[in-house]
């Protein structure tokens, strides 16, 4: 079965004049676990973390923080850096899978501390959520109705994970990066994209406890149903197999080949992950943006931040490729290719 079959996956090609990015930013939060930190309380080492990860530490919030907080950071920059201010968004949309509350949206948080005055939304689709984000913003570009979106990954998922549970209290941590996405030149911005679902591998990464269906109680509480619960080894074989055939069949869709693309900005899940996709789509390393060691993985936040970082390093010029892959909970996956551009006013 392919992961990009119509009846699971949906599939785009060129959206009129949508996803060029006019300025990004990032709420990073101070605290840091390192792998030290977590030999200290769990039967684990960095060496099994380094080899098996890539990853080496991650952030984590402290008091008076929330992802609702790490977005308003991450977006107020984003604005600024576009050279923008509030009465110029249109739309927000905050992709988290770890809301402050279920009731409201982080997304009427951030939109009242942002002082915008415009939709506000959350999107959920775990590490997936930004790409998504970047496909949905583009689309309500090119309805000519808005000229500017907000796309926040914004998560704190350290505040979701069992304490005793090394499988994932080594992977994840909190974080949050912003894009104002607009008008693109001709041929720029959001060339092609691939989003899907596969929601019968629902169980395999899930907080099962705290929703509707199974609702906090004493009980739930102590059997541990508010944390998240990750079938490690299915997810990863998993994860590969959606993002190589989800990139494959982006570019094909843009009509370009792996070799065409400048900068591939994976989801930072775990770098063997993205060791064992990279020869399959044919990108070499050196094209690739990693930043896991430092961060590792923070749902849908990891890739703004990476874009973000590449971005501020200079390693994306004006035409270049630039192509984003993300796989999570559900399971989703979505790619965005891009075809770099700060704007209609930057052709
Ligand atoms: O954003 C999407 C979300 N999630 C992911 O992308 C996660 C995808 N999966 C993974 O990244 C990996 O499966 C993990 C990093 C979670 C685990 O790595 P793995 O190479 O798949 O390890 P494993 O679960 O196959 O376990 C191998 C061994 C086991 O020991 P035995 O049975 O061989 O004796 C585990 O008990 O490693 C042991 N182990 C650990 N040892 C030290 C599992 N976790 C740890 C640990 N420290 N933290």
């Amino acid at each position: 079965m392919t992961l990009v079959a119509p009846s699971i996956g949906v599939a785009g090609t060129s959206l009129l004049n949508g996803g060029a990015i006019l300025g990004w930013g990032l709420g990073i939060p101070s605290g840091v676990i390192t792998n030290a930190d977590l030999e200290a309380r769990l039967d684990t080492s960095d060496d099994w973390i380094v080899e098996r990860t890539g990853i080496r530490e991650r952030r984590v919030v402290g008091e008076g923080e929330s992802t609702a907080t790490l977005a308003i950071t991450a977006g107020a920059q984003a604005m600024a850096h576009a050279g923008l201010t509030a009465a110029d968004i249109d739309l927000l949309i905050i992709a988290t899978a770890t809301p402050d509350q279920q009731v409201p949206s982080t997304a009427a948080f951030v939109q009242d501390a942002l002082g915008l005055r415009c939709g506000a939304f959350d999107l959920g689709a775990a590490c997936s959520g930004f790409a998504y984000s970047l496909v949905v913003a583009s689309s309500f570009l090119a309805t000519g109705a808005v000229r500017h979106v907000l796309v926040i990954g914004s998560e704190v998922i350290t505040r979701f994970l069992d304490p005793a549970d090394r499988g994932t209290q080594i992977l994840f941590g909190d974080g949050a990066g912003a894009a104002v996405i607009g008008a693109a030149p001709d041929g720029a911005g959001l060339l092609a994209w691939d989003l899907g679902c596969d929601g019968s591998a629902a169980t395999i990464l899930e907080v099962p406890g705290g929703g509707r269906s199974m609702p906090a109680t004493p009980e739930t509480v102590a059997a541990g149903g508010q944390y998240l619960r990750m079938e490690g080894r299915e997810v990863f074989r998993r994860a590969v197999r959606a993002v190589v055939d989800s990139a494959t069949v982006t570019l094909e869709r843009a009509g370009v080949t792996a070799d065409d693309v400048d900068l591939f900005i994976p989801h930072q899940a775990n770098a063997r992950i993205v060791d064992a996709v990279l020869p399959r789509i044919g990108i070499p390393a050196e094209k690739t943006f990693m930043n896991v060691e430092r961060f590792g993985n923070t749902s849908a936040a990891s890739i703004p931040i990476a874009l973000a970082e590449a971005a501020d390093a200079g390693l994306i010029a004006e035409g270049d490729l630039v192509l984003l892959s993300g796989f999570g909970a559900g399971m989703t996956w979505a790619t965005a290719l891009l075809r770099w551009s700060r704007g209609a006013q930057s052709s």
